[in-house]
């Protein structure tokens, strides 16, 4: 297959560093052109508008920031897609959002939503886990090349619903990482040092696969000079999950304080930093300078 990528982001471009070096001839495209020279030099060719790269391509994937951004591009994409392309989207947006614009897809043509779950440190020792949801045959035409990405794919029925599932499971994230913060400034409290607090957890039964890479940046220096997901990026994911919940009449009074919290973490200006900076907001509540 050849595959088209519209958005050379933080995800993005590891992604179409994974295939690349799966063997796929990939053409892409970035609003923010220099972000793509690093890839051109490992071999991606450079697309011109999001229309090349799906022109060019029998699957073109978006991984964009957010819905907004997806409008930006859709018209011209929308306009290079073949009558039987497959437009891939891996960003975090609504299903809603994502419906509406599945339904600008022409005859033929096909459209799937796949958000991923993991993050960069995941996506580059490739093990991100990718969901799936659209038409089965369809999905089954792009699983090989989604296995090159990584190894857990997991297909969840009519479009939309992966997007679903990636909401629900962001809300966890959320709770399960101020839950680590509470009870890692707790320790820190009754004089337990940091560090062994934070190893404590991670050798417990409590150690999950995102608590392996996120607990230690509560640590000294331990913060990525890039965040992985600041505290406004997973606040618009917090935020789209919530407002799903109600729509579906679903209780989410975890996620809510939750997402409670993300908003003092920006007020403390902590907002462009890595989410789980947080920490520094319990510490504060615990009686720290
Ligand atoms: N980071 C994570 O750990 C993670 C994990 C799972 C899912 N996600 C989701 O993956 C998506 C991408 O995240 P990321 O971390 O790769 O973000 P990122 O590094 O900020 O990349 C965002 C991409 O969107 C593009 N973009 C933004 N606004 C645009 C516009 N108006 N027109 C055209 N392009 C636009 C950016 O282009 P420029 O380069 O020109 O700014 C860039 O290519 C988000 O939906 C995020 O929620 C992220």
């Amino acid at each position: 297959m050849n595959v088209g990528f519209v958005g050379l982001g933080a995800m993005g471009s590891g992604i179409v560093r994974r295939l690349l070096a799966a063997g796929h001839d990939v053409t892409g495209w970035n609003r923010t052109p220099a972000k793509a020279d690093a890839l051109v030099a490992e071999g991606m060719r450079r697309a011109g508008s999001p229309g090349d790269a799906a022109a060019e391509s029998d699957v073109v994937f978006t991984m964009l920031t957010d819905a907004r951004a997806l409008e930006a591009v859709a018209d011209e994409l929308v306009d290079g897609l073949r009558s039987d392309s497959i437009w891939l989207d891996m960003s975090t947006i609504a299903p809603d959002q994502s419906r509406a614009l599945a339904a600008r897809v022409p005859a033929g043509a096909s459209f799937l939503d796949a958000p991923v779950s993991g993050s960069l440190t995941t996506l580059a020792a490739g093990q991100l886990s990718i969901m799936v949801g659209g038409d089965r045959a369809v999905f089954e035409r792009v699983e090989p090349l989604l296995l090159d990405i990584g190894p857990k794919v997991t297909y969840l029925g009519a479009q939309g619903n992966a997007l679903l599932m990636k909401m629900a499971i962001n809300l966890s994230l959320v709770v399960q990482g101020m839950s680590f913060c509470e009870s890692v400034a707790m320790a820190e409290n009754a004089g337990i040092p940091r560090e062994a607090a934070v190893d404590a957890v991670l050798k417990s039964v409590i150690a999950s696969p995102m608590l392996q890479y996120r607990g230690p940046m509560v640590l000294e220096g331990g913060r990525p000079e890039t965040p992985f997901a600041d505290a406004a990026l997973q606040q618009k994911d917090q935020q789209l999950g919530l407002a799903l919940g109600r729509e579906l009449g679903a209780p989410l009074p975890f996620a809510s304080l939750a997402n409670e919290f993300l908003t003092v973490c920006r007020a403390a200006g902590l907002g462009d930093q890595e989410w789980i900076a947080v920490y520094d907001v319990f510490r504060r509540m615990g009686g720290a300078a």
